[in-house]
């Protein structure tokens, strides 16, 4: 039983329309049971549904997040792209950045930061992802890969209090695989570390679902998970958390 505040991320990625919003009534009365347990619940579906999911879920413990944005702070002619600006006016007051399907699709570090910075100054929290590929991994490049996504990613960013770290690798997402529960220590060890004495908090995600839950919930210094697949479920995500804090 953990008494530490958990952060519940529901990544929907590219699935969701109006409909599926109805499916969350039971995660919005579950929350309310669960007064005593001291969590936070963000959804990041489509943009398409910023708006009309943070209508719904205003006087809710439960908040809205988005999944990317365009780098530019301003407004500007970039067809079929959306900044951080945006999304905040829609409703949004988190963003997922630096996710591994958006870097393998060519999102540099550099072009990461300038991400993080346009939604600092919008006012969003970032869940900024980072983690390592199978090949990086069996060659033994962990520690390096995530030293270099956090130095650039987070270059000449100071203020890192609106900063949640999603430590991801990138064979674990989607493919049900999870890493050895001393390797996971050893890298989420190795990400606070690089922060020195005020570390962010830092979050898991890759095939997390609500049997290898009861595994990941007993490495105590993950603040909680970045869900996939098995957010799309309601009932799953609910036994997500249920079984975080028993
Ligand atoms: P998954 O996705 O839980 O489906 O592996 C996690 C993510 O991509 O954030």
């Amino acid at each position: 039983m953990t008494n530490k505040y958990m952060y519940f991320i529901a990544n929907w990625k590219m699935f969701g329309d109006l409909r599926t919003l109805n499916t969350l009534d039971s995660v919005i009365n579950f929350s309310k049971l669960k007064r005593k347990n001291k969590f936070k619940i963000i959804y990041c579906p489509p943009n398409t549904l910023i708006r009309p999911l943070s209508k719904r879920l205003m006087k809710t413990r439960l908040d809205v997040g988005a999944q990317n944005c365009h780098e530019n702070e301003n407004y500007g002619a970039f067809t079929g792209h959306v900044n951080s600006k945006m999304l905040k006016n829609a409703g949004a007051k988190y963003i997922i950045l630096g996710h591994s399907e958006n870097r393998q699709s060519g999102e540099t570090d550099k072009l990461i930061n300038l991400k993080i910075k346009s939604a600092i100054k919008a006012g969003l929290k970032i869940i900024f992802c980072i983690g390592e590929t199978l090949k990086e991994k069996k060659n033994k490049k962990t520690n390096r890969v995530l030293a270099k996504q956090i130095d650039n990613g987070l270059r000449s960013i100071k203020n890192m209090s609106n900063i949640i770290i999603a430590y991801e690798p990138v064979w674990s997402i989607g493919t049900g695989l999870i890493p050895k529960s001393e390797d996971l220590l050893k890298s989420v060890l190795f990400i606070k570390n690089r922060f020195g004495n005020k570390p962010p908090k830092i979050l898991y995600g890759g095939s997390v679902n609500n049997n290898n839950i009861t595994q990941l919930k007993d490495i105590n210094l993950i603040d909680g998970f970045l869900v996939g697949g098995a957010s799309q479920s309601s009932k799953k995500f609910i036994d997500i958390i249920r079984k975080t804090f028993n």
